[in-house]
């Protein structure tokens, strides 16, 4: 996924645009691009690397003029590159554009277009709007019906922004986000409201299948029939304004930190929605789990808790995969959906067949404005701020606490749990990084982890894996404990280094045999428990907390132990190479 952005106001549009793109890197931030309009002249720089890199490169902000767009990439089409970065110019260099999203046709457009003469200078599908925009342009002179033209020709799913030589600019929005940011005396379009959460906090969630026009001061928006439509002003929460790094050093560390907070702030003053959830999970003929990623780890949880605690069944369901399996979901059930962000593609596709076969969505969500949580008849919020790093951390945690309350819920508040206590241990283990932090410096060199553990600790394996992979490029590997002799053990070595997850629940004994077993074949062991054991090489202690809280006992150390890694590593820990934060693409 990319972020685009556009300013028109008062003021010179290059620093606003480049502030915005900063604050949107999470995006995509493989290549950055601005351009601007001044004196009905197209002016535009770009180049590979992240925005401050680039910008100190080429000096973005300095581009002239009070009207621009901007652009960070996540490339799909084609390389790295400066050529492939956007903007992207059309061929007369009279109009400009910024694409998010995928063209489907894009092969066939452009062999059209180049049969008519036109040529093409990257490699992208985006290039595509800009000369199919000139084209259209050329025949109707008026911005109005190119804009319907064109998305009337294009297949996909996109938002971009386009910006004329006289200083127009106009924005579609299909099935990609795109905001229209309000202020006093300037006008914003972009892919979060990040982008200008700085200068106001008036949006426009555009509706699907819209487009915008913005002139002199004023704008309208339209559907793609042509027709004019209405709009509400929503007010943004300020609290989207709190994703600056304050004093830390990432945004990684920052929200690692955040979680004693979120923990007790996750789905605060959502009763009714939990209610209605424990309600429809309790009449609901089957019950499906669906997430990506680390959302799909909570799912595994979700199913050993609700099993465990509440006799209640339910199917995790990996959302990349339903589509190719769609008859798995059964008519008037209920699906609960995982995402932090409410965009992953495969979610939103999971919901749609599951939609098809009449069931109910429950969304777990953290934004609000997401088209899960617009598609779903119940919602819950995450309630955890933004999470700018890619590594989801702290809305991992948040997603965990919100499945214990509905569990909680349905065994009719029997099952209780302390969450003011719970807050207060995991602030031990953070307020204590000395040991982790040492720990992380023996993973420098390392080129394999597994990590082990049983029962409920098994998602959290996966979990912890999934957070090596992203933040260090080490490679590892969740190995459900019972697994090990049927084929892991032959990876043992005195190469390798294993996480052991094994607190002092029933999966205790049995975990400690996998690790002595691991032990005896040469391999190092970190051990992660409240029970410290000579088996250990290195032991990270959890607090002693109910059976049901371990989970998030064992993750919150294990992401810490990760991000120290990383710095060991030199990797960007916010900004793992080749990933997004969400994968609105297929
Ligand atoms: C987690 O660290 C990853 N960045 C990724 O697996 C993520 O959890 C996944 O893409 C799902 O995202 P979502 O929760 O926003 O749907």
């Amino acid at each position: 996924m990319c972020s685009i952005i556009g300013y028109y106001g008062n003021e010179i549009a290059a620093p606003i645009l480049v502030k915005g793109l900063k604050r949107m890197e999470y995006r995509g931030y493989d290549s950055v691009g601005v351009a601007t309009e001044s004196e009905n002249q197209i002016e535009l720089k770009k180049g590979t690397g992240k925005v401050s890199e680039v910008n100190s490169k080429v000096q973005l902000d300095t581009l002239p003029g009070k009207v621009g767009i901007g652009h960070t990439r996540w490339a799909t089409h084609g390389k790295v590159t400066d050529a492939n970065a956007h903007p992207h110019p059309s061929n007369s260099g009279k109009i400009a554009i910024v694409h998010n999203g995928i063209i489907e046709n894009f092969e066939e457009l452009k062999s059209q277009l180049e049969n008519e003469g036109y040529s093409f200078k990257s490699e992208t599908d985006s290039e595509i709007i800009a000369n199919l925009l000139q084209k259209n342009y050329e025949q109707t002179n008026d911005v109005k019906e190119t804009i319907l033209k064109t998305v009337s020709q294009i297949k996909g799913h996109y938002a971009f922004v386009a910006m004329f030589e006289d200083g127009q600019l106009a924005a579609a929005r299909f099935h990609e986000p795109l905001i229209i940011g309000v202020g006093q005396d300037d006008f914003f379009l972009s892919s979060d409201v990040l982008g200008f959460i700085e200068y106001t906090d008036d949006a426009i969630y555009m509706e699907n299948g819209t487009f915008v026009l913005l002139d002199k001061n004023k704008f309208q928006i339209f559907n793609f029939e042509g027709e004019h439509i209405g709009y509400g002003i929503t007010k943004v929460s300020k609290e989207f304004g709190d994703a600056y790094k304050g004093d830390y050093a990432h945004f990684t560390l920052k929200e690692i930190y955040e979680q004693p907070e979120t923990i007790l702030k996750a789905g605060e003053k959502t009763f009714d929605a939990i209610e209605n959830t424990a309600d429809y999970i309790r009449h609901a003929k089957n019950i499906y789990i669906t997430g990506s990623g680390t959302s799909y780890n909570s799912a595994l949880i979700a199913k050993q808790i609700l099993s465990k605690y509440v006799k209640i069944k339910a199917e995790p369901i990996m959302s990349s995969e339903l589509q190719f399996n769609p008859e798995t979901i059964e008519e008037n059930s209920i699906l609960i959906a995982i995402s932090q962000s409410g965009e992953s593609a495969d979610v939103l596709e999971a919901i749609k067949i599951a939609k098809k076969a009449n069931c109910k969505i429950i969304g777990i969500v953290n934004l609000l404005t997401s088209s899960l949580a617009r598609e779903a008849d119940v919602v819950i919020g995450l309630n955890c701020g933004p999470e700018i790093g890619v590594a989801a951390t702290k809305s991992f945690t948040a997603q965990l606490v919100i499945l214990y309350k509905i569990v909680q819920r349905l065994s009719n508040n029997e099952i209780t749990i302390n969450f003011d206590e719970f807050s207060e241990s995991v602030s031990k283990t953070l307020d204590n990084p000395s040991n982790i932090k040492e720990i992380g410096k023996e993973l420098k060199d390392i080129s394999d982890i597994y990590i082990l553990g049983r029962g409920i600790n098994y998602p959290i394996a996966t979990e912890s894996a999934l957070k090596l992979k992203e933040l260090t490029y080490i490679h590892a590997e969740g190995i459900p404990g019972g697994e090990l002799k049927h084929g892991p053990l032959a990876l043992m070595d005195s190469n390798v280094f294993v996480i052991i997850l094994n607190p002092n629940d029933s999966t205790y004994s049995d975990t400690l045999t996998s690790a002595r077993e691991i032990k005896a074949r040469g391999a190092k062991i970190i051990g992660v428990s409240d029970v410290k054991s000579d088996v250990y090489d290195y032991w990270i202690e959890i607090p002693k907390v109910s059976e049901v809280l371990y989970p998030i006992s064992e993750i919150v150390p294990i992401q810490l132990l990760t991000y120290y890694a990383a710095l060991e590593k030199n990797t960007d820990p916010d900004y793992p190479r080749n990933l997004a934060k969400s994968v609105t693409v297929k």
